[in-house]
């Protein structure tokens, strides 16, 4: 039995490696393990990343490794796959990646894993189905970041147009990790004050609000269009989810998490808050949406749907 928090990491590209200097540098994790097709790159990366330890503030074990050590391992985070290029969405990497981290998962559960899955393999939320797919492994016990980094997004737009810190801003992105995301607005608390109110006794207009969701869900394309690829946020969201798991924190995260008649949908995997500790999702937190947002929802629910249906299905049956 493995007595020390073991993260191996699957894809050490610039997500993989952001959550993995971000690890370094808040502690939390006692062995890392960094596993990638090229192998030379992950060797390289370990040695990097090791040259910080005598900064760090705790001691982590660092090293290149394989499949092998999935076997002991607490969480697998798998980030590899290929990314957005400038303009594209990140639902025309589906099938591409769907091969990849179908593979990838086939690989890990050889090798007689029995931890907590963590997706963050663009579109996630399908990529996240594959996994479950493709290792049957419990439901809760196969997360993906989902909408972690929108609320993240979010949270600090909100804190900047009303200049308060983004801690103390509650408010959650469901849906889709894409362009069907969606706000309820009526749910998002400033304090403990409702946003609706924050907003009419300040008389901010409302239609700001609309603004800043935008600002969310273009934030992808317009950090790709200006430096070609996003991983500094998806990096620190994978590190908090990571710690959520590994400290049994029951911690609240907006994760991709499978849907059993919540939210009136079935059978997808998509963006909710949910409760996470050690064993992957405890629980969702289901919010009673209005009409509107209920339509959102289901529209984003359709899209994985049918995604699922006509490109999705036919890669797990290969
Ligand atoms: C992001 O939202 C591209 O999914 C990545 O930053």
């Amino acid at each position: 039995m493995n007595t020390k928090r073991k993260v191996v990491l699957v894809g050490t590209g610039f997500v993989g490696m952001s959550m993995a200097y971000s690890l370094l540098n808040q502690g939390g994790v006692d062995e890392l393990v960094l596993v990638d097709i090229d192998k030379e790159k992950t060797i390289g990366e370990e040695m990097d990343l090791s040259h910080g330890l005598p900064y760090a503030p705790h001691k982590m074990e660092i090293k290149a490794g394989d499949y092998k050590d999935c076997k002991n391992a607490n969480i697998v985070v798998i980030t590899a796959g290929v990314t957005q290029k400038p303009g594209q969405s990140r639902l025309e990497l589906q099938k591409t990646n769907a091969k990849i981290v179908k593979d990838i998962t086939k690989n890990i559960m050889e090798n007689g894993f029995n931890g907590i899955f963590i997706v963050a393999s663009n579109p996630v939320d399908l990529m996240t189905y594959v996994v479950s797919e493709t290792s049957g492994m419990p439901r809760t016990k196969v997360i993906g970041t989902g909408t972690v980094l929108d609320t993240a997004r979010l949270r600090y737009l909100i804190a900047e147009y009303l200049e308060v810190s983004s801690k103390n801003v509650h408010a959650y992105i469901l849906g889709e990790h894409g362009d069907s995301s969606l706000v309820p607005w009526e749910h998002c608390y400033v304090g403990c004050k409702k946003l609706m109110d924050v907003m009419k006794d300040n008389n901010h207009p409302m239609e700001d609000l609309k603004k800043i969701h935008d600002g969310v869900w273009q934030a992808a394309y317009e950090i790709i269009e200006k430096k070609k690829a996003t991983y500094y946020g998806i990096g620190m969201a994978l590190n908090r989810l990571v710690k959520a798991v590994l400290n049994d924190e029951n911690a609240i995260l907006t994760v991709s998490a499978y849907l059993e008649h919540q939210y009136e949908q079935d059978g997808i995997y998509i963006g909710v808050p949910a409760i996470i500790n050690k064993n992957g999702v405890k629980e969702l937190l289901e919010l009673k949406l209005n009409k509107e947002d209920q339509e959102k929802f289901n529209y984003s629910c359709e899209i994985m749907k049918s995604n699922i249906k006509e490109h999705i299905k036919s890669i797990l049956e290969e």
